[in-house]
């Protein structure tokens, strides 16, 4: 595994995404024993970084993170826990809340990483900040971060936060350079914020692109660890795939392995 560190803080290129774990918008109970499986590999394969949210499943991949983790007699603090509140908790006692909730799900006592999951129209971004700034000193969050904030917002959360902002956690993969364009990903990269790439290989194309198949072919690789590839080999990005099947898990993981050339860099640049 290859590794970023930004602000004293050392995180996995590769991580684990959770949306679907335990259901999408609401729990799922029929889903429960493949998620349960899924996150049992990765934390077997070696997955340190898992990324969650209040939103996903309604509360309940929060709920099974924590139990796979307790299951497989990992240590807290050998794991690192990304965690979101949601656009409508976006005020001071609402974020407080939220925290608290989280927390009591994953049967944890602290998060690693807390980000805003987006931000909404109206809010007040500085009594949210009042609240996340309290929770990193009362030690129930280690680290605050954003996603799907654009400049705006980045650098308005840079100057509420009394810490430093680790991440803007944003849609990016092969095709989708939106925030490339909307100069996000440069302001990070210059200014020591991580870029949490999500969604890496949900594009269409993906399996039948033929282009990245041949970059695939000299590697023998797959499509999907080039696309993952593509992300690990730029600075300051990192990525969280997510999958069911063990297999991909472990193919998703051995992909921060792969170094691509200059010259298949530029195609694969080029290629949308
Ligand atoms: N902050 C936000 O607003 C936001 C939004 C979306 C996502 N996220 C985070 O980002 C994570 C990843 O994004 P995502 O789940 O939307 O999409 P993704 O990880 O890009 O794609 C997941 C899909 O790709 C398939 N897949 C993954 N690896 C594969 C492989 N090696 N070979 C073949 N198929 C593979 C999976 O199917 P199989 O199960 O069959 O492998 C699954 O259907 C989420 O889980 C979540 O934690 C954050």
């Amino acid at each position: 595994m290859k590794f970023e560190t930004i602000h004293n803080v050392t995180l996995p290129k590769i991580g684990f995404g959770t949306w679907s774990i335990g259901g999408d918008s609401y729990p799922d109970r029929k889903l429960d024993s493949a998620s349960m499986t899924a996150l049992r590999s990765a934390l077997e394969i070696g997955h340190t970084h898992f990324d969650t949210a209040e939103m996903y499943a309604n509360g309940h991949a929060e709920e099974l993170l924590g139990q796979a983790i307790r299951d497989t007699k990992t240590k807290r603090e050998d794991v690192f826990i990304t965690t979101k509140v949601s656009p409508e908790h976006l005020d001071y006692e609402k974020v407080l809340k939220a925290c608290e909730n989280s927390l009591r799900r994953l049967k944890m006592d602290y998060v690693d990483l807390y980000l805003i999951h987006w931000p909404r129209m109206g809010m007040d971004l500085e009594a949210a900040f009042r609240a996340l700034n309290k929770l990193v000193g009362t030690g129930k969050v280690r680290h605050l971060g954003v996603s799907n904030f654009k400049m705006k917002h980045l650098r308005q959360s840079q100057e509420f936060s009394e810490t430093p902002i680790i991440t803007d956690q944003v849609p990016y993969r092969l095709p989708d350079k939106e925030y490339i364009e909307n100069g996000v990903i440069e302001y990070c990269q210059k200014n020591n914020i991580l870029i949490t790439a999500y969604s890496p290989v949900k594009f269409r194309n993906m399996r039948s692109n033929q282009t990245i198949a041949a970059v695939a072919k000299a590697h023998s690789a797959t499509s999907f660890q080039i696309a993952l590839a593509w992300l690990v080999m730029q600075p300051r990005v990192i990525t969280i795939p997510m999958s069911f099947d063990p297999q991909h898990i472990k193919e998703n993981f051995e992909s921060a392995e792969i170094e691509l050339t200059k010259e298949e860099l530029e195609t694969l640049n080029k290629l949308y």
